[in-house]
Protein backbone atom coordinates (compact mmCIF):
# COMPACT_ATOMS: atom_id res chain seq x y z
CA UNK A 1 0.00 0.00 0.00
CA UNK A 2 1.03 3.09 -0.89
CA UNK A 3 1.62 5.80 1.89
CA UNK A 4 -1.71 7.73 2.42
CA UNK A 5 -0.03 11.12 2.45
CA UNK A 6 1.76 10.31 -1.02
CA UNK A 7 -1.83 8.56 -2.24
CA UNK A 8 -3.31 11.85 -1.24
CA UNK A 9 -1.01 14.41 -2.59
CA UNK A 10 -0.77 12.02 -5.59
CA UNK A 11 -5.04 12.05 -6.41
CA UNK A 12 -5.27 16.01 -5.53
CA UNK A 13 -2.76 16.44 -8.85
CA UNK A 14 -4.54 14.41 -11.05
CA UNK A 15 -7.75 15.77 -10.68
CA UNK A 16 -5.89 19.34 -10.46
CA UNK A 17 -4.56 18.54 -13.72
CA UNK A 18 -7.63 17.05 -15.14
CA UNK A 19 -9.25 20.35 -15.42
CA UNK A 20 -6.89 20.82 -18.26
CA UNK A 21 -8.31 17.72 -20.40
CA UNK A 22 -8.99 18.69 -23.99
CA UNK A 23 -12.01 16.52 -24.36
CA UNK A 24 -15.04 17.51 -26.79
CA UNK A 25 -16.24 14.52 -28.01
CA UNK A 26 -16.30 11.88 -25.42
CA UNK A 27 -16.40 14.93 -22.53
CA UNK A 28 -14.61 12.07 -20.54
CA UNK A 29 -12.02 14.35 -18.59
CA UNK A 30 -8.93 12.35 -17.01
CA UNK A 31 -5.90 13.80 -15.29
CA UNK A 32 -2.69 11.76 -14.06
CA UNK A 33 0.06 12.17 -12.38
CA UNK A 34 2.87 10.11 -12.37
CA UNK A 35 5.30 9.65 -9.50
CA UNK A 36 8.86 9.28 -10.04
CA UNK A 37 11.94 7.59 -8.28
CA UNK A 38 13.42 10.33 -7.19
CA UNK A 39 10.18 12.29 -6.04
CA UNK A 40 9.19 14.41 -8.90
CA UNK A 41 5.48 14.27 -9.95
CA UNK A 42 4.57 14.66 -13.67
CA UNK A 43 0.88 15.52 -14.72
CA UNK A 44 -1.24 15.10 -17.68
CA UNK A 45 -4.35 14.69 -19.23
CA UNK A 46 -6.48 13.30 -21.96
CA UNK A 47 -5.60 15.40 -25.05
CA UNK A 48 -8.36 14.85 -28.03
CA UNK A 49 -8.58 15.46 -31.65
CA UNK A 50 -11.10 15.55 -34.27
CA UNK A 51 -9.24 12.60 -36.02
CA UNK A 52 -10.67 10.51 -33.13
CA UNK A 53 -7.62 7.68 -33.48
CA UNK A 54 -4.98 10.31 -32.71
CA UNK A 55 -6.40 10.76 -28.95
CA UNK A 56 -3.60 10.30 -26.11
CA UNK A 57 -4.90 9.38 -22.71
CA UNK A 58 -3.70 11.70 -19.69
CA UNK A 59 -1.52 8.57 -18.22
CA UNK A 60 0.88 7.90 -21.57
CA UNK A 61 0.95 12.20 -21.67
CA UNK A 62 2.73 11.81 -17.76
CA UNK A 63 4.83 9.48 -18.92
CA UNK A 64 5.75 10.72 -21.79
CA UNK A 65 6.85 14.40 -20.38
CA UNK A 66 8.52 12.21 -18.06
CA UNK A 67 10.52 10.11 -19.94
CA UNK A 68 11.33 12.99 -21.87
CA UNK A 69 12.93 15.01 -19.14
CA UNK A 70 15.14 11.92 -18.21
CA UNK A 71 13.20 10.24 -15.98
CA UNK A 72 12.61 6.26 -16.41
CA UNK A 73 11.65 5.56 -12.51
CA UNK A 74 8.60 5.20 -11.71
CA UNK A 75 6.65 4.55 -8.44
CA UNK A 76 2.82 5.02 -8.42
CA UNK A 77 0.25 6.90 -10.70
CA UNK A 78 -3.27 8.18 -10.23
CA UNK A 79 -5.66 8.21 -12.03
CA UNK A 80 -8.65 10.49 -11.60
CA UNK A 81 -11.77 10.35 -13.64
CA UNK A 82 -15.84 11.28 -13.03
CA UNK A 83 -18.46 8.43 -13.44
CA UNK A 84 -16.42 6.64 -10.72
CA UNK A 85 -12.74 5.37 -10.71
CA UNK A 86 -11.48 4.34 -13.74
CA UNK A 87 -8.45 2.01 -14.66
CA UNK A 88 -6.10 2.31 -17.39
CA UNK A 89 -6.68 1.47 -20.80
CA UNK A 90 -4.98 -1.05 -22.45
CA UNK A 91 -2.77 0.86 -24.17
CA UNK A 92 -1.68 2.87 -21.60
CA UNK A 93 -0.92 -0.63 -19.63
CA UNK A 94 1.42 -1.43 -21.96
CA UNK A 95 3.39 1.94 -22.26
CA UNK A 96 3.52 1.99 -18.29
CA UNK A 97 4.75 -1.59 -18.35
CA UNK A 98 7.63 -0.73 -20.51
CA UNK A 99 9.49 1.45 -17.27
CA UNK A 100 7.53 0.41 -14.43
CA UNK A 101 6.35 -3.08 -13.98
CA UNK A 102 5.85 -2.64 -10.87
CA UNK A 103 3.78 0.13 -10.72
CA UNK A 104 1.20 1.34 -8.11
CA UNK A 105 -1.40 2.04 -9.48
CA UNK A 106 -4.71 4.34 -7.93
CA UNK A 107 -7.35 5.45 -9.54
CA UNK A 108 -9.23 8.12 -7.90
CA UNK A 109 -13.31 9.12 -9.09
CA UNK A 110 -12.87 13.06 -9.14
CA UNK A 111 -16.06 13.58 -8.50
CA UNK A 112 -17.35 11.24 -5.80
CA UNK A 113 -14.05 10.74 -4.25
CA UNK A 114 -13.71 6.59 -3.87
CA UNK A 115 -10.37 5.93 -4.83
CA UNK A 116 -8.53 2.00 -5.76
CA UNK A 117 -5.19 0.70 -5.90
CA UNK A 118 -3.68 -2.53 -7.35
CA UNK A 119 -0.50 -2.82 -8.38
CA UNK A 120 -0.09 -2.53 -12.54
CA UNK A 121 1.52 -6.45 -12.69
CA UNK A 122 -2.07 -7.28 -11.43
CA UNK A 123 -4.02 -4.94 -14.31
CA UNK A 124 -1.51 -6.29 -17.12
CA UNK A 125 0.00 -10.04 -15.93
CA UNK A 126 2.19 -11.48 -18.02
CA UNK A 127 2.98 -8.73 -19.85
CA UNK A 128 4.91 -8.12 -22.88
CA UNK A 129 8.18 -5.60 -21.74
CA UNK A 130 12.03 -5.17 -22.57
CA UNK A 131 12.60 -8.12 -20.95
CA UNK A 132 10.42 -10.41 -23.61
CA UNK A 133 12.78 -9.43 -26.17
CA UNK A 134 15.62 -10.51 -24.04
CA UNK A 135 17.32 -7.29 -23.74
N1 LIG B 1 -8.77 8.03 -21.49
C1 LIG B 1 -7.65 8.32 -20.74
O1 LIG B 1 -7.18 9.47 -20.73
N2 LIG B 1 -7.09 7.33 -20.04
C2 LIG B 1 -7.53 6.04 -20.00
O2 LIG B 1 -6.87 5.18 -19.46
C3 LIG B 1 -8.85 5.71 -20.58
C4 LIG B 1 -9.37 6.70 -21.55
C5 LIG B 1 -9.39 9.09 -22.29
C6 LIG B 1 -9.25 8.90 -23.78
C7 LIG B 1 -10.45 9.68 -24.29
O3 LIG B 1 -10.08 11.03 -24.43
C8 LIG B 1 -11.48 9.57 -23.17
O4 LIG B 1 -10.77 9.15 -22.02
C9 LIG B 1 -12.61 8.58 -23.47
O5 LIG B 1 -12.12 7.35 -23.82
Amino acid sequence: MLDRAVQEKLVRKAIEVRGHAYAPYSEFAVGAALLAADGRIFTGCNVENASYGLTICAERVALFKAVSEGTREFEAIAIACGKGPCAPCGACRQVLYEFAPDLTVIMADAEGGSVREAKLGDLFPKGFGPKSLGT
